[in-house]
């Protein structure tokens, strides 16, 4: 292993590639803190029973897939593999949901760890921006959360992704329909593992992806057709309100999730240029996961968006964000007094909100142009003796080539005025 290696299924975000993410990131959380969502931060790690009782005893993500260990102290932790339960948490122990504003709508962004065999778009460390409308039993909002996701990936360029939708029924017909897919899974030649989880987590098998069972799943009963008038209704709304919105998805009665905490409304953001990896993004409600970790009922639902995922997409479909240049004005000083003078003329622009860049470590001029090219500047302010003897100094246009010497004192105005 060489010294310089990011762990296995980890990468480093750097320049310039580092800036398409944080405009992922940005044009995420824009639809939401345009529509009433408020910014929270939770911990990089969680006491592992709040994982283990809400995302599920019996999923990949808690029985493979968690960074759990024990401190120093004796607390047993574990690095957050996802956002819901922990922002849950945070709102029951700030009493967010006792203000009488309900629904809480909040947004993350933020670091997520799963031990999982890394792949292409499947990293063990990634990133997610999310949301979650807690407290509220509203078709509308799930709709929301919909039409708002739809709005992000639109808005960064994309088009080639697909919003799959179903419903998960809730705690009075979820359990029928579980007894009778059990009672039809019983009946297939399947492998030991796939029987246990037949019995523990029967939906979970829907979602194998191997052929041979595929195969056999045919005809296996779908939820759609035992969901209770409650969850019939609330459904059909939800459908209406999005295909209102003019945002197209598809019905996938056998969508389910890789967590246990959904109820009725479940979604996934799936783009085909991919391959396996090809969920950018889901959700969907969870009216009781608050119960499931001991707080009171409160019906909710959100979604989160894979960042490293998105840029992927972005990258399949040949889309280029605009990501203007950060540097707008970049100084080459050639001497000590120039130096001097040049320092306090980019400390003055930064001040007036111009973004500037400095030629350090005493470059020539060969190499500070060279600088001043790579930075992406608009503008190069280059300064000899001989100009400053003058008063002046010398304002190049990096696109045009024209240079013309303006005065040291009007320097920041003429920038000011340039770059409107
Ligand atoms: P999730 O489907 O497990 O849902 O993850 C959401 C998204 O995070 C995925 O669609 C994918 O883009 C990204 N993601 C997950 N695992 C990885 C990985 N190993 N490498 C790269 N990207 C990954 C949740 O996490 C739920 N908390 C979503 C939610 C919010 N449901 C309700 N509210």
């Amino acid at each position: 292993m060489s010294t310089f290696q990011a762990p296995k299924g980890t990468y480093d975000l750097i320049p310039p590639d580092s800036a398409t993410y944080l405009a992922v990131r940005e044009a995420i959380a824009a639809p939401l803190r345009n529509s009433g969502y408020g910014y929270i931060e939770t911990p990089g790690f969680e006491n592992v029973e709040l994982f283990a009782r809400g995302v599920g005893e019996s999923t990949d993500i808690v029985t493979k897939e968690m960074y759990a260990f024990e401190t120093k102290g004796g607390d047993k932790l574990a690095l957050r593999p996802e956002g819901t339960a922990s922002v849950l948490r945070a709102a029951l122990e700030a009493n967010l949901h006792k203000t009488g504003n309900l629904p809480v709508k909040l947004w993350y962004s933020g670091s997520y760890y799963r031990y999982e065999r890394p792949q292409k778009g499947r990293y063990r460390h990634f990133s997610q921006v999310g949301a979650e409308a807690i407290g509220a039993e509203d078709p509308a909002l799930d709709a929301e959360l919909i039409i708002l996701a739809d709005q992000a990936y639109r808005s960064l360029g994309l088009r080639n992704f697909r919003i799959l939708l179903n419903s998960l029924g809730d705690k009075e017909c979820r359990p029928v329909y579980r007894a009778a897919l059990q009672d039809f899974l019983r009946g297939l030649d399947i492998d030991e593992d796939t029987r246990r989880r037949a019995e523990i987590n029967p939906l979970r098998v829907l979602d194998d992806k191997r052929e041979s069972v595929q195969k056999q799943l045919t005809g296996a009963p779908l939820l759609r057709d035992y969901l209770c008038d409650a969850c019939k209704t609330y459904h059909e709304e939800v459908r209406e309100l999005i295909t209102a919105a003019g945002v197209a998805f598809e019905d996938d009665p056998k969508l389910v999730r890789g967590l246990d905490y959904y109820t009725r409304t479940t979604f996934e953001f799936v783009h085909d240029g991919l391959g396996s990896q090809s969920a950018v993004g889901g959700g969907g409600r969870y009216d009781g996961l608050s119960e499931m970790i001991g707080g009171p009922a409160l019906p909710s639902v959100g979604w989160a968006l894979g960042v490293d995922r998105t840029v992927l997409a972005l990258e399949a479909e040949g889309v280029e964000l605009d990501i203007p240049a950060s540097t707008s004005v970049y100084a080459v000083p050639l001497g000590e007094e120039a130096r001097r003078v040049l320092f306090a003329k980019i400390t003055e622009l930064r001040k007036v909100g111009i973004a500037a860049d400095f030629a350090y470590g005493g470059k020539g001029l060969k190499g500070a142009m060279k600088s001043a090219n790579r930075s992406g500047a608009r503008y190069a302010l280059v300064a000899g003796e001989r100009d400053l003897a003058e008063g002046v100094v010398q304002l190049k246009d990096m696109r045009s080539g024209e240079q013309t010497a303006i005065g040291v004192n009007e320097i920041v105005a003429e920038l000011e005025s340039r770059l409107g």
